[in-house]
């Protein structure tokens, strides 16, 4: 498959690298084509990788992930252009986040909307699944880092694209039933106010390779 991979930073290189050791062919996107990050990978990544813009990498892909900062995904998803964006499947991993007051973060949106409604409300026609925005990105390719079985969330609102999401999951080994599926996009403003909560286990395990597991009396 052809896969774009919208950025450039610690999760778009590792979800790239992973797409492409299993035979995917992905483009990295960045606000520039030539950004130094992009072009170490698609240098080291193999003749199944390359890179360029946001708009090259959105136009490359079949499917199209966004791993952008998530207070600059929307600007980042502009940049793309909704012509190439329009009628794919976009798996948004990015988080809501500002720091610019310091640490912890705070989130751009909470409550009563979310980045991953946001992002479906300004492109009506992409098919977006929030998904893997609660593991750090090492945990987001390789689950069995973590011992035993532990729950990845979904949400969109398309059934195909959730569809589509799940045999990408599986492909990094997430267990079919350790993936669980929120309902529509509205189901993001939890997944993304799961981040302080996030947080606050990396501090007090004193490792960001962590994760829940939802149990529930019926499986
Ligand atoms: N780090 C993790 O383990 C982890 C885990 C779960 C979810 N997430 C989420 O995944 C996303 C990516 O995280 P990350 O740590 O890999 O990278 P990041 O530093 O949050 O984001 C890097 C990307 O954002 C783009 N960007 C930054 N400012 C921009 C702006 N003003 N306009 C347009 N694009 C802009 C950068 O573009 P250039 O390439 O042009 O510089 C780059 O491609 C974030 O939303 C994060 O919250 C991260």
């Amino acid at each position: 498959m052809h896969i774009g991979v919208l950025g450039t930073g610690t999760v778009g290189r590792t979800l790239a690298q992973a797409l492409v050791d299993r035979g995917h062919e992905v483009r990295m996107g960045a606000r520039a084509a030539g950004n130094e990050k992009a072009v170490a990978w698609a240098q080291s990544g193999g003749p199944l990788a390359s890179e360029g813009s946001f708009a090259d990498a959105a136009a490359f892909g079949e499917l199209v992930i966004n791993a952008t900062a998530g207070a600059a995904s929307l600007d980042a998803l502009e940049m793309a252009g909704a012509e190439q964006l329009a009628g794919k499947v976009l798996i948004d991993v990015a988080n809501p986040l500002d720091f610019s007051q310091g640490m912890p973060p705070t989130l751009t949106v909470c409550n009563d909307d979310s980045l991953g409604e946001r992002i479906q409300r300004a492109f009506g026609d992409l098919h977006v699944v929030k998904t893997l925005n609660t593991v750090t990105a090492s945990v987001m390719v390789a689950p069995d880092s973590l011992a035993g079985t532990h729950t990845m969330f979904m949400c969109g609102n398309d059934a195909d694209a959730k569809a589509q999401a799940t045999i990408l999951l599986e492909g990094f080994g997430w267990p079919s039933a350790s993936i669980l599926d929120l309902g529509d996009i509205t189901a993001a403003r939890g997944m993304e106010m799961y981040l302080p909560l996030w947080l606050r286990i990396y501090s007090a395990k004193g490792t960001a390779v962590v994760n829940v597991e939802v149990r529930a009396l019926t499986a």
